[in-house]
């Protein structure tokens, strides 16, 4: 038998002796125990239950197709034709123009490809280098929006801020502007905005983003937005980036990326633009993380950023379909569904079908009717918000046929 690496599971009571900065980050995302030890995220374990039961997983975010064949094909085409080696730091000059042109054509903001866009290894990459790279210390606080994606807790960890929280409560998820009020102060160093919203779906309302706007000029602080899913705005409408509001471009930096956008989430292409002081101080860090990569998948990913308009209109209406199956599933299993504006998550309450733990019931379902599903509870302070703990998340990204199949085993609950 050949050598076999032993899994990381059976390395984490091993972990509890290792220091090191692992533990801040394994701490702000929860994921560290009482006996010391750090444990794999939840998606991994739900993943490893779809794999074992054969459920169909609606769980971590990924779709199950490829994107459109012209970018795979720009890949490809590049790879054939030697673009193989590190890229600039900056990125591809090519991705850099097709990204200031997106930002243009869609939302009418104005950046210089050479000094306010950045590439980064996925948005993942950019966000931790905007912490990173934007804040000192503990005396600077960030504020999130609680439920928030996993990585942002462990990178705030990790960067040494302080964290502070503003609630997102079903079933609108729109952020309680009071509590905002309260959490942005003086201390405030970067407010971050994912909108639209995972693991929620919610897009933030116009008052919502004027408030964010208005705070952050009031305290001084930086705003930081990720933007993955702004091609993912199901009623028709198109995605607001807070940049466009008035006197909001000088201290925002909005990150995103190609994963959702054009079903290549293995290919990490992503970028932040903003204004160039700030972007330099991202580049300061970012450099000696990855400094550079992906190189034939960055014009790939130009190629995709301008395809017509009718490839991102469609991507919304596929995705709405989906929603739409899904929630109708859902409904029929006697839950309440929220109907996300946005994204491909969608959030019921298992509650209303005798849950008190979601967790628990995340864990049974796919035994129970062959789907796996994500708790809320994941996505917020461990032990804190009560309110989320009978919600779970449906990512919808999978083709049509499997999101009907998904519901009609989720309706007979
Ligand atoms: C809100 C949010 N930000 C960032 C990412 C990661 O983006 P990337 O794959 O480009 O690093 C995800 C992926 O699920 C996400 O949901």
């Amino acid at each position: 038998m050949p050598p076999v690496r032993r899994a990381y599971a059976t390395n984490l009571g091993r972990m509890r002796t290792i220091p090191g900065a692992w533990r801040r980050a394994a701490a702000g995302a929860g994921l560290l125990s009482a006996d010391g030890t750090g444990s794999p995220t939840i998606f991994a374990e739900m993943s490893a239950l779809a794999a074992q039961t054969g459920a169909i997983n609606l769980g971590q975010g990924f779709p199950d197709s490829d994107g459109p064949p012209e970018v795979l094909e720009a890949a490809r085409e590049a790879i054939a034709s030697g673009v193989n080696q590190y890229p600039p730091g900056r990125g591809d000059v090519s991705l850099r123009e097709a990204i200031t042109e997106h930002q243009h054509r869609w939302y009418g903001l104005m950046t210089d490809p050479d000094t306010d866009v950045l590439v980064t290894a996925g948005a993942t990459e950019a966000l931790a280098a905007v912490l990173l790279g934007l804040v000192s210390g503990p005396e600077d606080e960030v504020v999130l929006f609680e439920p928030y994606y996993d990585s942002y807790a462990a990178c705030v960890a990790l960067s040494g801020a302080t964290l502070r929280t503003v609630p997102l409560r079903w079933p609108d998820f729109q952020p309680d502007l009071d509590a905002l009020a309260d959490a942005v102060t003086d201390a405030t160093r970067i407010i971050l905005v994912n909108d639209p919203h995972n693991p929620t779906g919610a897009v933030f309302s116009a008052e919502a983003r004027a408030e964010i706007v208005r705070l952050a000029q009031k305290h001084d602080a930086l705003i930081v937005t990720d933007e993955v899913y702004e091609h993912l705005v199901l009623d028709g409408s198109r995605h607001v980036p807070i940049a466009t509001l008035p006197d909001a471009a000088e201290r925002t930096l909005s990150i995103s990326s190609g994963g959702k956008t054009f079903r290549t989430t293995g290919w990490k292409v992503g970028w932040v633009t903003g204004p160039a002081d700030l972007v330099d101080a991202v580049l300061a860090v970012k450099q000696f993380l990855t400094y550079s990569g992906g190189a034939p998948f960055q014009p790939a990913m130009a190629a995709g950023l301008r395809l017509g308009d009718d490839y991102f209109t469609g991507l919304a209406e596929e995705m709405r379909t989906a929603r739409d199956e899904l929630g109708a599933g859902l409904r029929a299993a006697g839950m309440t569904v929220s109907t996300p504006a946005a994204t491909y998550f969608t959030v019921a309450d298992a509650g209303d079908v005798g849950a008190t733990d979601a967790g628990e019931f995340c864990r049974a379902l796919p035994e129970r009717v062959g789907v796996v599903a994500i708790p809320m509870t994941a996505f917020v302070r461990p032990g804190e918000r009560a309110d989320v703990r009978t919600l779970v998340r449906f990512a919808a990204c999978k083709r049509l046929p499997v999101i009907r199949e998904a519901a009609a085993r989720l309706s007979r609950l």
